[in-house]
């Protein structure tokens, strides 16, 4: 059996994910040989995986001749230097989203005074740098964006070839209540908010199924313009009325709308929030001219279970950001599954065994980072923002 040896960079909430998904690979030896981190519990979570080693620094993993893809699971404005290190010393990356982000200027704290046109032709730049970095090294670079390999989006794709069918419009959202994490409050950390934290999964969603669409008709369909809003709606409720919404935004937004034009004058919708209690809303939804497809990336209602009482239950998931485990619930079954991390794993590892590419590649990755800060442009300048992408 082919093996397949993995660096781990982060041991957070996200890695968690990933190490789960590398323990259901199949077909292939997958060893998780280290991981790097910064945090005090770094070493329980590698006991919990079975991983052998904790470095504190990074560039460990990188000198180690064994390990052949370094997964990058650490915040967004560490992803940049990490990828190019690793492509750097030979290795395949995996890197979670987002690719890259504005993180405020040198010196600066925060971003209200820099323009997002700015940031946009910023990030525009680094897409390029990281191209060219890919291409040079020769290395595979794997996106690792959950909703493309969501058994849910990958049915509708079949049923959609199978018609040939016309994708006419789109309609996307990842929300939820927040995230009490300081770092998700501030730009200089997250290179922005709602948008760029759970946005960036619905993008990727709406620009891959009309790349599959483009593909399936032998047409180039292009992104041509972009429109957004965005808005800190928390910013004027008391303490009180904020007690169930965990966000703090303190230089970023809590709820971006953005509007994507495509070439062939078919449309998307994206929604990304950080202020819907209830549990995730993580859907796409696709309308062509003879079918209708609403995926829910969180489908939860596998198991509806109720409960007087939380004692005894505590520790138990029922599904992300919920925030009481008493009457009635849908409890989230196979979430590793059903929001893609198994088949997102799966199929990195079989790229790297047998050779191939990932369906999450890395222009996907640029893709969804440009039309994100074309989208913050575009709700800084309150006009539409010509593309072609
Ligand atoms: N695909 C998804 O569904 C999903 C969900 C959550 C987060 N994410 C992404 O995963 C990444 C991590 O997010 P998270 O929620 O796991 O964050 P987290 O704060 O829970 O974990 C971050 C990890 O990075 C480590 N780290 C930070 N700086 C480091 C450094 N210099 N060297 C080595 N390790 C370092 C920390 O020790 C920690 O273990 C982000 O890019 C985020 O956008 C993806």
């Amino acid at each position: 059996m082919k093996k397949v040896t993995v660096g781990m960079i982060g041991t957070g909430f996200a890695a968690a994910l990933h190490a789960e998904a590398y323990q259901k690979v199949y077909g292939i030896e997958v060893c998780v040989k280290a991981a790097a981190s910064l945090a005090p519990d770094a070493e329980a979570f590698a006991r919990r995986y079975g991983i052998g080693q904790v470095y504190p620094d990074y560039r460990r993993l990188l000198e180690d001749l064994e390990i052949e893809v370094i997964d990058i699971i650490s915040p967004p404005y560490l992803h940049r230097e990490m990828i190019e290190e690793a492509l750097k010393s030979g290795k395949h990356v995996i890197c979670e989203k987002p690719l890259t982000g504005f993180f405020c200027r040198p010196g600066e704290e925060y971003a209200d005074g820099c323009p997002r046109k700015d940031m946009y032709e910023a990030v525009c730049g680094e897409t390029r740098q990281l191209r060219q970095a890919i291409r040079q090294s020769g290395r595979l670079f794997m996106y690792a964006e959950n909703y493309i390999y969501t058994p849910a989006l990958q049915k509708s794709l079949e049923f959609i070839r199978a018609q040939k069918s016309r994708i006419l419009f789109l309609r996307a959202e990842e929300s939820h209540k927040g995230s009490h994490a300081m770092h998700a409050a501030r730009w200089k950390y997250n290179g922005g908010g709602s948008l760029i934290r759970q946005g960036c999964h619905p993008l990727s969603a709406v620009l891959y199924i009309k790349d599959q669409e483009s593909r399936m008709r032998g047409e180039d369909i292009r992104v041509t313009s972009v429109m957004a809003e965005v808005a800190r709606t928390g910013a004027g409720l008391s303490p009180e009325e904020h007690a169930y919404i965990d966000s703090h935004a303190v230089d970023v937004e809590d709820l971006a709308n953005v509007i994507v034009t495509f070439s062939d004058q078919t449309q998307a919708v994206v929604m990304a929030g950080d202020m819907v209690v209830g549990g995730v809303r993580n859907l796409v939804e696709i309308y062509t001219n003879e079918s209708v497809y609403h995926c829910n990336m969180a489908a939860t209602d596998g198991l509806r279970a109720y409960h007087e009482r939380e004692k005894g239950i505590e520790d138990f998931y029922i599904t992300e950001k919920l925030g009481c485990r008493t009457g009635w619930q849908n409890i989230y079954l196979e979430e590793e599954l059903m929001r893609g991390y198994s088949g997102e794993i799966q199929e990195f590892m079989e790229c790297v065994a047998f050779g191939g590419t990932p369906q999450s590649d890395f222009e996907l990755a640029a893709r969804t980072i440009e039309l994100t800060y074309a989208a913050y442009q575009s709700a800084q300048e309150g006009r539409r923002i010509a593309l072609n992408l």
